[in-house]
């Protein structure tokens, strides 16, 4: 969850390393540093806050060197300061390094260096790190960081220079890291966001790799030194889809942009008649499901379940991949175990995965990210397709997450030799044209915001499939608008929430024209008893539950399998706009990081 970028080539370093960093920022900002050699002499700047304020540091004016490294903190170990702040030095000054992850052994081997005579000035973990290369170094900084990392315990992505050397190492082991390439000059970052503008070639590095890199040369070994190849990948993101391309935050171009996402993960995916996937799994050996995920991930397993069972019959459970990696899960070789993460890094996602494959389960990922961690550890999967999520909140991932778990339970079915029903693959067609009818309403959702988002408290309210719509509603609109939200099953009311009600509680409803119709309109008719202030997402032409709501929303009838990619884009936009009208910045919220890559 911090940010990594390095540089080495022809060019002034500075500049590139604070464009990386900005590009960065949504992975962690509470400080940013950097460390360039300059006429072979190394040179640390590093302040508290966020890039911006490093980068208008005096110290940076003029700064020459043309190898450096950089980091945007998201604090793990010692709070948010200067003194934590990457890079990190040994005692002699004369080696830097910026780490992403978490050094679990940390305590053990500071009290070793301590003894040793180091002196540890910082609270962090990454710094022993530093120490460790120094203790090693006698001439080779590929060998004493080789050495460093047999030592080390935990998740790290690092970026290493000394001033007598014209290289960087790099190295990583559970936090992500790739190379950029040039034109006799390298680039390393935690993700392409921060290097897309200078080069779309890309290494990616693998867990418990090295690289040695120069201006013009990469060299890769494993941990026990033995060389590796890896191919220079091109990738396929434009600069210009990492801009906001017009929008005032990532988070509203990415809601707008979900009629193309969506498109892109059914995209040689549907067809009139069939599923094609490229999934490795043999359906009929498939006894039980388990969708492992977190937060919005674990949204929509939730809903994957829902559309798994309904239209394939399995049983299917869902797990917080948090609470699945400890449990001692019970896990079989027929049993199929899914993981969904947009940034293919989360942690406990991750070791989710680690428990199911070392059980024996057949793993698949649904994942974003190309090249990410969970990527390429699972056994066969689905890309989303949806492009980069810049925004924290995630929304296009979301709603891609749903599509592609919808096809894969149409997938089972069909290698099941079940008949699919073509009314719903030409409803999946359809879903672009729904979504862009639904942003259409976006002026009309940010006048209900506008009378909504001075309250303190939200009820969101959902049945079946759309229960974890209104889970995700509720999330939406806590993690970037700060306002506290809680996401229930209609049902749930009489058994406590209805409580809370009263003039100054939002009660947001789906209630559509569906078999639960009859049964939703009594809950808002309980809410609406007790003076509580009523949304309603409802179906176009329902003026009965519309005369109820204080507010309603309605959308033409659609059918239950693809109504929460629907849906949700009401609550996106509801969420947006009363964190936009409360002036927050959404797409770097308070606290939260985009890929939260440790525990
Ligand atoms: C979603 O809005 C949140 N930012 C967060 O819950 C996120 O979904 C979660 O951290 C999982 O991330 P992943 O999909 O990249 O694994």
């Amino acid at each position: 969850m911090c940010g990594i970028v390095a540089y080495i080539g022809d060019k002034r370093a500075v500049p590139i390393l604070i464009y990386g960093l900005k590009k960065l920022e949504y992975r962690g900002y509470d400080s940013a540093g950097l460390a360039v050699i300059n006429n072979q002499k190394l040179e640390v700047v590093k302040k508290k806050g966020k890039v911006g304020e490093l980068a208008k540091s005096a110290e940076l004016k003029g700064l020459k060197g043309n190898i450096g490294i950089a980091h945007t903190r998201w604090a793990t170990h010692g709070e948010p300061s200067e003194l934590n702040a990457h890079p990190h030095l040994g005692c002699n000054g004369d080696i830097a390094i910026v780490h992403n992850g978490i050094i679990e052994n940390y305590q053990s081997l500071r009290s070793l260096l301590i003894g040793e005579g180091h002196k540890i000035s910082s609270e962090t973990d990454s710094e022993i790190v530093a120490h460790l290369i120094e203790k090693f170094y006698e001439g080779d900084l590929e060998k004493a960081v080789l050495q460093t990392l047999n030592l080390v315990e935990g998740a790290f992505g690092l970026a290493i220079i000394h001033e007598d050397k014209n290289e960087i190492i790099a190295a990583r082991k559970g936090s992500p890291l790739i190379i950029g390439v040039g034109k006799d000059e390298m680039f390393v970052a935690s993700d392409v966001s921060a290097i897309l503008k200078y080069t779309k070639e890309i290494i990616y590095l693998n867990d418990n790799e090295i690289a040695k890199i120069t201006k013009n040369k990469v060299s890769v070994k494993n941990i026990l030194g033995e060389k590796i190849n890896h191919k220079v990948e091109e990738v396929k993101w434009s600069a210009g889809q990492i801009e906001k391309n017009g929008f005032k935050h990532f988070m509203l171009k990415e809601i707008f942009e979900q009629p193309e996402s969506v498109q892109n993960t059914l995209r040689g995916r549907l067809y009139d008649d069939k599923v094609k996937l490229s999934v490795k799994i043999q359906p009929n050996k498939v006894d039980r499901i388990i969708i492992v995920a977190c937060g919005t991930s674990w949204h929509s397993a939730l809903i994957g379940k829902f559309l798994i069972e309904k239209l394939v019959r399995i049983p299917v459970e869902v797990d917080y991949a948090s609470e699945f990696r400890y449990r001692d899960p019970i896990v079989g070789k027929n049993n199929l175990v899914i993981v969904i993460s947009q940034s293919g890094e989360t942690a406990d996602t991750l070791a989710a995965l680690h428990e199911a494959k070392n059980k024996g389960a057949n793993t698949i990922g649904i994942v974003n990210t190309v090249g990410s961690t969970i990527a390429r550890e699972v056994d066969s999967g689905m890309f989303l397709h949806a492009g980069p999520e810049i925004g924290v909140a995630s929304t296009k991932a979301f709603t891609c997450q749903i599509t592609a778990l919808l096809l894969l339970a149409l997938y089972l079915k069909q290698e099941r030799n079940e008949p699919l029903d073509k009314k719903l693959l030409k409803e999946m067609k359809k879903l672009p044209q729904r979504i862009e009818k639904v942003l259409e309403y976006s002026d009309d959702i940010r006048k209900i915001a506008r009378k909504l988002s001075r309250c303190n408290d939200f009820l969101y309210l959902g049945r079946g499939i759309n229960f974890p719509v209104a889970l995700e509603g509720a999330l939406k609109l806590k993690e970037i608008s700060y306002i506290h939200a809680e996401g229930y099953p209609s049902a749930e009311m009489k058994h406590g929430p209805i409580a809370l009600v009263d003039e100054n509680l939002p009660s947001f409803f789906i209630a559509q024209k569906d078999k639960m119709y009859e049964k939703n309109l009594s809950n808002i008719e309980e809410v609406k008893a007790r003076k509580g202030k009523i949304i309603v997402l409802g179906t176009e032409g329902d003026q009965k539950i519309a005369q109820l709501a204080d507010y309603s929303i309605l959308l033409p009838q659609m059918c239950e399998e693809i109504s929460p990619i629907v849906n949700v884009v009401v609550m996106q936009l509801l969420a947006y706009h009363i964190a936009d009208l409360k002036k927050i910045n959404m797409d770097k919220p308070r606290n939260l990081a985009k890929s939260v890559t440790v525990e």
